[in-house]
């Protein structure tokens, strides 16, 4: 039985749920083997997936939708709770170990009529700062939904009053009031900092708090009783997918046989093998699906195409649909950094936001299989994670010729020049050279497609925003 329950919900936000637990997995063992951790999905758009793992992990979906369901997540959590204290918090927060020792370690000494908020380290700076560098003390502060209770005196004076559910706000305050009014104290402990918190809310939601305002009046006024009826929804556990079910990456359907030998050399292994998602399905990316490419692979039937800057795997996924459509036993070697290009990293940026982060690492690579995966073309992709030019050296040397080749990498003239002249030399006669934006807003890729058509003596066709060059046979 463990001692702790901790548990937190969240709605969309994938790459916060799948830090978490890869944090809690580095949690020392004397503390795992005390604590449960218990997630609520409310209900996000789409279900995760849950790969193995040495947690005690719990996992539940709630599947009606309603808006801002805080309190039946919560309650829903607190019924599946085996522990007798449960721990709440907010899934963008995230607990040090040494001070989640020292609560395991007062366990049986607090008082199941206190609740206890604790002391944080709160930033809102993004998710490079979770760090451990300390506050001045003018930094104070903790956060009302992040507490640790006694769940059997929670059950009997608190909980949360579902009436609450479908409106933003004040479902955390008149909890706390009718806590306070069945005798419950509150204290802060304030002598470590418990935790941090990143500060990403939920986005696109209504944060109207007038009908919970004048819910929680009402209700002052009738005297602070929570109205009957909790889960008031319906919800699922999930399975969590082991090593042995990955239904996912095993779906490879029929054997691709070129896919197959190219993952063999370019990977050494089947990168798939064992890989669950557990970002959601993003496919996110620009000019991911021209018409162009259907007809090139239509008419070249290329059994090689090469992607060089995939960014999530838009164009990638594209193309190996186009693959199939055209009944091609073809594969894509999608080449990329997946660092992200100079527009992506520039902290200026509007764009840098569109790249999931883990302690400053881009997580592209993660939501480019995951994507892949998702959309069953995992017998058709083959990942190479490297800078275009290396690419381009690694697949001349090899020996591969691709009948499709699209660039879509670094849009800096000089680098997209270099990448046209590195593929020119792998692309198979009467195949196509396809790059993305030749636009006026990237003046540097037109000066660089412009100025390779003259260099080979091939003009371009331009299908906006797409430059195409086909090798002469
Ligand atoms: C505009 S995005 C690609 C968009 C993608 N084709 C789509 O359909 O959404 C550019 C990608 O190129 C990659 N990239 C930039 N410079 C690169 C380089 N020198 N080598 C490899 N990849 C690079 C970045 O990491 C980024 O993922």
């Amino acid at each position: 039985m463990p001692n702790l329950s901790i548990i937190s919900h969240f709605y969309n936000q994938p790459h916060l749920v799948q830090e978490q637990i890869a944090y809690w997995e580095t949690l020392p063992d004397a503390i795992l083997s005390q604590v449960e951790f218990i997630l609520i999905d409310d209900c996000s758009e789409q279900p995760l997936l849950y790969g193995p793992t040495r947690i005690d992990l719990k996992v539940f979906r709630i599947v009606t939708q309603i808006a801002w369901n805080q309190p039946g997540a919560r309650n829903l959590g607190s019924f599946h709770a085996r522990a007798e204290w449960a721990l709440f918090f907010d899934i963008d927060q995230r607990f040090y170990s040494e001070p989640l020792d020292a609560i395991l370690k007062n366990l049986a000494h607090m008082d199941p009529m206190t609740m206890y908020n604790l002391r944080s380290k709160k930033s809102r700076l993004g998710d490079q700062d979770w760090s451990d560098r300390p506050n001045s003390a003018s930094d104070l502060c903790f956060h009302l939904n992040t507490f640790l209770v006694n769940l059997p005196a929670f059950k009997l004076h608190g909980m949360y009053d579902e009436d609450f559910s479908g409106h933003y706000g004040y479902d955390d305050t008149y909890m706390l009031n009718v806590w306070a009014k069945q005798g419950g104290k509150r204290v802060l402990y304030n002598d470590h900092e418990y935790f941090n918190e990143v500060g990403i809310g939920t986005a696109g939601l209504d944060r109207d708090l007038g009908y919970n305002l004048s819910l929680a009046e009402n209700k002052v006024r009738a005297g602070l009783h929570n109205s009957s009826g909790v889960l008031r929804f319906a919800w699922e556990p999930v399975q969590l997918v082991t090593e042995r079910q990955t239904p996912l990456a095993d779906a490879h359907r029929d054997p691709n046989p070129t896919c197959r030998d190219l993952m063999r050399r370019l990977q050494g292994t089947d990168i798939y093998a064992g890989f669950v998602p557990t970002f959601a399905e993003d496919r996110q990316g620009w000019n991911s699906q021209h018409p162009a490419f259907d007809c090139i692979v239509a008419e070249v039937r290329p059994s090689v195409i090469i992607d060089v800057g995939v960014w999530k795997g838009g164009s990638t996924i594209y193309l190996a649909e186009a693959l199939e459509r055209h009944a091609v036993k073809g594969t894509v070697i999608a080449v990329d950094t997946f660092l992200g290009s100079l527009e992506h990293t520039d902290m200026a940026s509007d764009l840098v936001d569109l790249i999931p982060r883990r302690h400053g690492t881009p997580l592209l690579y993660e939501q480019f299989i995951t994507n892949v995966v998702r959309c069953g073309v995992s017998d058709r992709v083959v990942p190479l994670r490297q800078t275009s030019t290396l690419a381009a050296k690694l697949l001349q040397r090899i020996g591969v010729q691709a009948g499709l080749i699209h660039i879509d990498a670094s849009h800096e003239y000089d680098d997209v020049l270099k990448d046209a002249r590195a593929y020119w030399n792998i692309l198979a006669p009467g195949g196509y050279l396809v790059g993305d934006d030749y636009h006026p807003v990237w003046p540097g890729v037109m000066q660089a497609a412009d100025e390779f058509s003259a260099e080979v003596g091939v003009s371009l066709s331009i299908q906006t925003p797409k430059w195409i060059i086909q090798k002469p046979r």
